[in-house]
């Protein structure tokens, strides 16, 4: 396994649209077990694969407290969203120190592969349900900040570019 290199916001590259997996074998199953560390050492409840810049749909989510129940979703999709939303204040590995309200159906259903390449159905709710919202957009190249204001998200662009003039002159 190998710890992979995060992509930050506003980086290009988080803006490309992941292709599905054709075959899940053994480069998937790397890619895989590289994630799921990538995102426990963080520590993070959920990564794309655009994350680390392959861009394939792929997608690992652990929700839960004791850090033990790893989810693989291979091309997910949203098979059915409830009407009513939920706000919960999200954040992302990679926009760190960013936390912020956005509003999600509350449920959804959801279809995907596993390691075997077999396709099952869940439904999600709760802060798996922001999760897996959350990680399918990173898929479409979206970031959860795309869901704030345009005022939100100028003022962030703003201070990220002030922060890495910063750097740069360190
Ligand atoms: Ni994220």
């Amino acid at each position: 396994m190998a710890l992979l290199t995060i992509l930050h916001y506003p980086d290009k590259r988080l803006r490309k649209i992941a292709k599905r997996v054709a075959v899940v074998d053994d480069r998937i199953h790397k890619l895989v077990a590289d994630m799921a560390q990538t995102m426990y050492e963080a520590p993070g409840v959920g990564l794309a694969a655009t994350q680390v810049d392959v861009h394939e749909r792929v997608v690992v989510i652990d929700v839960s407290e004791e850090k033990n129940d790893l989810r693989v979703l291979i091309n997910p999709e949203i098979l059915a969203s409830s009407d009513d939303q939920n706000t919960y204040e999200e954040g992302c590995l990679s926009v760190p120190g960013v936390y912020d309200e956005v509003d999600r159906p509350a449920r959804v259903r959801v279809r995907a592969l596993d390691l075997a390449g077999q396709p099952y159905e869940f439904d999600a709710d709760g802060l798996l349900a922001v999760c897996v919202q959350h990680e399918i957009d990173h898929l479409n190249g979206k970031v959860f900040v795309q869901h704030l204001s345009t005022l939100k998200q100028t003022r962030l662009k703003a201070r990220l570019r002030k922060e890495q003039r910063e750097l740069e002159r360190v």
